[in-house]
């Protein structure tokens, strides 16, 4: 059966996935366990979703443990992109989430940035980061 992972649960991810999570199986990752243990209870710090909508999302589980993607085919990447003083973007979360999804990754598999990056940067450098977590080709 055809399964989502979104991979960053903020202000993009976390609506999204409750969408998703009416309709077809998601699994809602994020590395913040204390996000993961607030949503598991009901509870959106953001407030972008309320408790009934969460519940209303019943194909959506929650999770900040890697081994609960494997079974995923379609991954949405919305973790964030920092900017420094100079507005200069830091990859290390999509850096970090991509290597995530590299382990997991199998042949077919399809996977969506949705975090802002400039052009270029998912094919050359984010693709590049995937590809050399699991050395599949992609
Ligand atoms: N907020 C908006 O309206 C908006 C609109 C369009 C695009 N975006 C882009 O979407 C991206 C996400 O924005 P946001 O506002 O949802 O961010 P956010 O800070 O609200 O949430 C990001 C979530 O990602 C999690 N995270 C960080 N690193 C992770 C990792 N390696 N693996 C898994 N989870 C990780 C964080 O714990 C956090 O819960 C950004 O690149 C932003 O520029 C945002």
């Amino acid at each position: 059966m055809e399964k989502i992972g979104i991979i960053g649960l903020g202000y993009v991810g976390l609506p999204l996935a409750v969408e998703f999570g009416k309709i077809i199986d998601v699994v809602g990752f994020d590395i913040n366990q204390s996000r993961i243990e607030e949503l598991k209870n009901g509870h959106d710090r953001t407030l972008e979703v309320d408790m009934s909508e969460l519940k209303s999302a019943a194909r959506l589980s929650f999770s900040s443990d890697p081994a609960d993607l494997k079974n995923v085919n379609y991954f949405i990447v919305t973790v964030p992109t920092p900017v420094d003083e100079y507005k200069t973007p830091d990859l290390t979360p999509l850096i970090k989430a991509s290597e995530t999804v590299g382990k997991v990754l199998k042949k077919n598999d399809v996977v969506i940035y949705e975090s802002t990056v400039y052009p270029v940067c998912t094919e050359g450098g984010l693709r590049t980061c995937i590809r050399e977590t699991q050395r599949i080709e992609i």
